[in-house]
Order: C-alpha cells, then structure tokens, then sequence
C-alpha cells in the first residue's frame, strides 16, 4: 500500500499555522494529492467532500470545539458514506465536539521527548502499519517540544487503541498514540503524538512517519479497514482470543482475557444455572490502568464464553479512573454489583443493578458513590495515591442483616477489614460498625484487599490479600468480630485477590488471579496479561483444617490418558511417554529411602529448558525455575511450599497449562506459579529419584482440553461475514 492514490482534504480553521504548512509542503514532497478545505466552508456546506478520500485535521494548537461542532453534520455525513477521518495532534481534542466519541482525550499539552509510537501487538498485523519494524517504531525527535492529546487515564467510549506512546527514557502503555473508531461506513483515526512536519527528524524516524501517514490515507481512503471489528464487542473479543491461540504460553482450560490485561475475579456468580466470572480487565492493553469489568459465563464451570464488557468507567462518575474490585450479590432476585469507583485520589463503593438476566447490562446507581466518605475511627491507611485505602467488597446477608466488608489498612498499623451493615434491599444506605478483624503491620502486611468471609459451617474463614500474598484467618465469628484460630497461606505463589462464589449445592468455590510474573515489556509483546485460577473447593477436613480441592467438574476436561501406572525409580531420570503443555498428572509420591525426587515439566529434549519439581526430605515442595526459560525477562526465582508429613505420601495434583502451573499438594497446600519456556519442544515430562528409590503410586497424566471450544467456530463465521473492501466503495 505504498502509491498514495487518496485525495486528501487538509482542513483548516483560517490561515494554515506553520505546522500546517509544513504539513502540507510534506503532502507535496510526497505525491499526496491533497486540497486545503476551510471548516467554515465545510460547515456552510459549501465544501464539496465526497469529492475526498480522506480528510485530515491536523492542528498543533487546542482543537477548537465550537469549529468542530459546526462542521460536525457535514463530517458525520462524509463518515456515513464511508470517508475516511484523520485527526492528528491536538484535533485529536476534538472528538466528542465531532460527536466521535462522548469521551475524548483526557491529557493533552506540549512536551518533549516523545520518539515514537508502541504498537499494541494484538493490531499490529494491521494494515496500517504495513511496512514498519517490530512494535517500537520511532517517528519523531525526541529532542523537539510536540503537541499532543492522548487518553492517558480513560480510554474512549466506542474507539480502540492502536498503539501507545515510546519515550526516550522508556515504553508508555497507558499514554495512548493512535486509536481507531468506526462510524458508520467510514473510519477515523486519532493520531495524537509523534507527527510533526516543521522539525528535521532522525532518518528513520522521517521514513517511518512518511510510511505510517501513506498507510493511514490509504486505510482511511478505503484500501482496507483501520480495525478488524467494532472495538469491545463480542466478535472483537474472540478473534483476539483465536490470534493468541498459537502462543504456547496463553492457557487452554483457565479463564483467560480475550486479550489485553486480567487481574482479579469479580463479581463471581451463579445465576440462573450460568457461572458468570467478572474479572478486571483493561480493554486498552496488556498493562493495569483504566479498569472495566471483563466477563465471561460457563454452564459446566470448565467451558467458557467471552460476553461484552460489563462495566466501564463513567467519565462523570466517581468511578471515571477506574471500575476496581467488588463482589455480586442476589438481593431478592436482582443481581446487584458493589465495586470500588476510583476518581482522582479518592475511592468509594458504587452499586450497579444488573439490567438483563445474561448479566451482560448493568446500571449505575445516581446515588454513586453509595457511602460518602471513608470512616474515621480508626484512622485509615493513605498512600501516594489514595487519600485513603478503602477497597473491595464483599457481601452477605446475615439474621436477616446485609454485611459488608472492605479492605483497608489502619494509618501507622496493619490491614484490616471494614464491616458495614444494612438492613435496606437498595444497597444505598449502610452503616459502619468498625474493623471485624485487624493485622498485625510486620506479620500479615499493612494493607488487606480484596477481603471475603466465607461460611465454612463449623468455622469462618477470612482470606485477605496483602500485596504478597493470600493469608487466612480461621476462626469463630460473633458481633462483627473475628476469634483467630489458626492462619496460614492460601496459597504459596502467584495466586493473589481470590473471590468465591457458593454453588447450589453448597460448596464454595474459588478463584484466584495467577499473577504475571514476568515484565512489562514482554507483557507488551505478548498482548494479554493475567489469567484467573482454576476454581478450587474450599472447605473444612474432619480435622477443622482447611482443605483445599480442584473443582470436581475439572475432571470433564481430561482427553488422553497419556499414562497410568505406579513406577518406582532408583536414582534415575525417567521421561514419560507423552508430550504436552496443557496436562493434569496425580499421584501420590513416596520419597521410601531417597533423599529426593520429583518431577520435570516443560522441558526440552536436550534440558535447556526444563522446570523442576523437588519433593524434598525437609517436606518441602520446590519449584525450581532456573532452567524454566532462557527469556531473561521471565522471574526464574525458585518458589516452595512445606507440605508435611513427609512419612505419608504426598498426594499431588499438577495442573500445568502453558506458562500457568499448579499444585494442589495433600488436598491443602497450593502453589501457583507461572513458567515461560521459549522453545515450543518444551514439553516433555520425566520423573526423577536422587540419592535411593522413591515411589509414584497411581500416577496418571492426562492431557486436557480447551476452555473456550467454540473461538475457531466463532472465527470461522466472521470470517464469512467479512465485510468486502476497497474498489467498491
Ligand atoms: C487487587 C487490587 C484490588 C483493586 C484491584 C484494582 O489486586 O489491587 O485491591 O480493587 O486490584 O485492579
């Protein structure tokens, strides 16, 4: 798409600025068959735009809003017939006044430093940026000031990101660059950084700006589509869950993001016989900022569906920095949703009532935020970014008496989890009772998230997320207070802001966000972060201890066994019959007279790559992820668990899938963790005995299935559906 065959319509309000011109002496040098337009000559009608590809606004100085609003009819009309719209630094600004998007930019000025655009991985097969390198691709100087508007702290209502902004003293996820909308027949691009034209630029950088303008006026003008679908609806969601079918390190059977960011579970539901997991989720990239609600529902509890996103920030709201963690609740047959609105530095509880019985619409409540103010006493925990720490909630009724808790950390002390009470349906008028439990600083962390207290019969368990890890308290509950009995891990890794949901039957199931464990750049590249846990079933042993198990539905994903028998090894190494990435093994492991063995997973055939896990005499389990990947931007720190009684057997349970490893040891003890091998051979499987024999008794290994079934199915169709492009338009 390198010919420049467009006709361009340069607007302009007035006299060209020097930018302007410099813009459009740079059109001349390149062949761009282009026209000055006056707006007001656009607004009057006077403009005869169909004779137009694309019409390009590009503006150094704030967009000027009542301009834009005049000439906003006759644009929305050469969209509608399928023209193409670029608006280029500081037009960006005018956006809502074009009546593109209710929400524009967020951040906009003149800065410097700024050398290029951070292509999102999951566009950048796209047409527009046909013939630039890699995902870092500088175009401009970083030494000149350049205007710019961005959304920096939102995201658009109805566009999606095409890329994000490089820095010369690093990458910049959240400051976006190039977005896309469609409207109508017709495509419009925001391109609010890294174009200018009246500054000498580095080679390079000149020759990727020419060829990201050229590809752009031929996308707008019609050669191709800027975005594959509708930003944010289904059909968008699941081809970016089939493009990141072929990396070896997304998961198979756990609830994954389409793409894009996953932290915590939300919201976790049944309803109607359906699950529905919410999750936070960053429609904008694979990096936590302007948090929605992703979601996603299951009939079997191991099958998964993406639906639309449920929530999303309101640019008026106290919610408008972000949609963070809450919980669903039945209140008398309506699903109701309590989540943590975030809005400059200040977060307090919003409700939303569900709208439909999908759980796919919710509204707001006006009465937003629906406590007003975070209590006093005792004073609470601020940072430098909340004025207070007051998050995340959970809800049940109670002797007829609606309990909520929220996460919090007391100022100077430890975290600590909030009650308040209602005896009100409407959720909007609740009553603050105090701290039901508080932690001690050194020990249990100074901030508790995501606090949840689950009815276990004989006892109550409240599990609590410190930023490390997962504890709980276990414990008798009376008058808004916790009697700790014991406390512990819920789990040793990367497991982190569990949520659970009760079943019909009774049992409480959990699911916990598998954190990334690996950096920010290779997070960029692979355009999805985060993945939701397995669901566990959490209860009480005969013993009163906590008892920790994988679904029981679980096992529904099994396809081939790919071994069954009970080997005994004597100092020896020995590699299973079957190959796999996505697999469960069980066995119960007798260490009788070595001083270790194990198991390896991931590895490669020659051992570059290969993760251990070591049943140790001290009654440690370890994962040993040294040799785990060769990509140096992977965490390769070893991560153990105490699993006693060593005498017994250890009764294993390892579910690997991908880069996502989890182990459920004694029905008690869980570790998870995440694994980045770089060789697609890695995934051989071995057992192993040091220093005198040990015994696999039962050892099954299985290889499971896919959580998401129909996306190939889903492709197919919208590949069918396909909407024809170029000559015809
Ligand atoms: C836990 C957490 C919550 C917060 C959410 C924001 O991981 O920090 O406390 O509500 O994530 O995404």
């Amino acid at each position: 798409m390198s010919e420049p065959a467009e006709t361009v319509g340069f607007l302009v309000a007035g006299e060209p600025s020097p930018e302007q011109r410099a813009a459009l002496e740079w059109c001349a040098a390149a062949g761009v068959d282009v026209e000055t337009i006056s707006l007001a000559a656009v607004a009057e009608g006077g403009a005869r735009l169909a004779a137009y590809d694309v019409l390009w606004w590009h503006r150094a100085e704030p967009a000027d809003d009542a301009i834009a609003e005049d000439a906003r009819a006759a644009l929305e009309a050469f969209l509608g017939d399928g023209g193409g719209l670029l608006l280029s630094l500081r037009a960006l600004e005018a956006v809502p006044a074009l009546g593109i998007d209710p929400v524009g930019p967020d951040t906009a000025g003149t800065e410097a430093g700024t050398t290029g655009l951070l292509v999102k991985s999951l566009r950048a097969d796209r047409p527009v940026f046909e013939g630039l390198e890699g995902l870092r691709v500088p175009t401009a100087s970083p030494e000149a000031e350049q205007p710019f508007a961005r959304y920096q702290g939102i995201l658009p209502h109805r566009g999606a990101v095409l890329a994000s902004t490089l820095r010369a003293d690093g990458e910049r996820p959240h400051e976006t660059a190039l977005l896309g909308w469609r409207i109508g027949d017709g495509d419009v691009a925001g391109l609010g950084t890294g174009v200018r034209f009246d500054e000498p630029l580095p080679e390079e950088a000149a020759r990727n700006r020419d060829r990201l303008l050229r590809n752009l006026f031929a996308v707008l003008g019609g050669r191709d589509r800027l975005l594959e679908h509708d930003p944010g609806g289904t059909p968008a969601l699941s081809a970016d869950r089939d493009r990141l079918a072929d990396d070896h390190h997304r998961p198979r059977y756990h609830v994954s993001p389409p793409g894009n960011w996953l932290n915590d579970p939300n919201g976790m539901i049944k309803w109607n016989g359906t699950y529905h997991a919410f999750y936070q989720h960053n429609p904008g990239g694979p990096h936590h900022g302007t948090i929605h609600w992703g979601h996603a529902v299951s009939d079997d509890l191991v099958t998964w569906e993406d639906r639309p996103i449920a929530l999303t920030p309101s640019p008026d709201g106290p919610d408008r920095d972000g949609c963070w963690s809450g919980c669903a609740v039945d209140v008398d047959g309506t699903p109701k949703i309590l989540y943590t609105g975030g809005r400059d530095d200040v977060q307090l509880p919003c409700l939303a009532t569900a709208t439909d019985d999908e759980l796919t619409g919710w509204k707001k409540s006006p009465e937003n935020p629906v406590i007003k103010s975070v209590p006093v006493e005792p004073p609470l925990r601020s940072s430098e970014h909340w004025r207070a720490e007051f998050r995340d909630h959970n809800v049940w009724l109670e002797d007829g008496v609606w309990h909520h808790l929220i996460g919090s950390g007391i100022e100077d002390g430890g975290g600590t989890a909030l009650l308040y009470t209602s005896d009100d349906d409407d959720f909007t008028d609740w009553t603050y009772e105090g701290p039901i439990l508080t932690g001690a600083a050194e020990t249990d962390g100074v901030i508790w998230e995501c606090p949840e207290l689950l009815d276990l019969g004989e006892k109550r368990l409240l599990h609590v997320s410190n930023y490390e890890e997962v504890r709980y308290y276990l414990g008798d509950y009376a008058d808004g207070s916790l009697e700790v009995e014991r406390t512990g891990l819920l789990d040793h890794g990367a497991f982190y802001a569990p949520q659970s949901l009760r079943d019909d039957d009774g049992r409480w199931l959990t699911w916990g966000w598998i954190k990334p464990d690996r950096s920010h750049e290779f997070q960029w590249d692979a355009g999805w972060s985060g993945t939701l846990s397995l669901p566990r079933e959490i209860d009480l042993d005969e013993a009163g201890r906590l008892r920790q198990r994988p679904a029981a539905e679980l096992t529904a994903l099994r396809e081939e066994r790919g071994y069954d028998g009970s080997p005994v090894l004597t100092d020896e190494r020995r590699d299973l019959p079957l190959d796999s990435r996505s697999f469960e093994l069980r066995a119960e492991i007798r260490l009788d007279d070595a001083d270790e063995c194990g198991l390896v997973v991931r590895g490669s055939p020659d051992g570059e790559e290969e993760t251990l896990l070591r049943y140790t005499r001290e009654s440690d389990l370890v994962v040993d992820r040294s040799a785990s990947t060769t990509d140096h931007r992977a965490s390769s720190e070893p991560i153990s668990m105490p699993v006693t009684p060593v005498d017994e057997s250890l009764s294993l349970r390892l579910f690997v899938d991908g880069s996502v490893l989890e182990i459920f040891a004694n029905e008690r003890h869980c570790l998870t963790t995440r694994i980045f091998p770089t060789r697609p051979d890695s995934d051989g499987i071995s057992l192993y005995a040091a220093e005198g024999r040990a015994v696999f008794e039962d050892l099954e290994v299985w290889t499971m299935g896919s959580a998401w079934p129909n996306v190939g199915a889903e492709r197919e169709r919208e590949r069918g559906s396909e909407r024809p492009v170029g000559p015809e338009r």
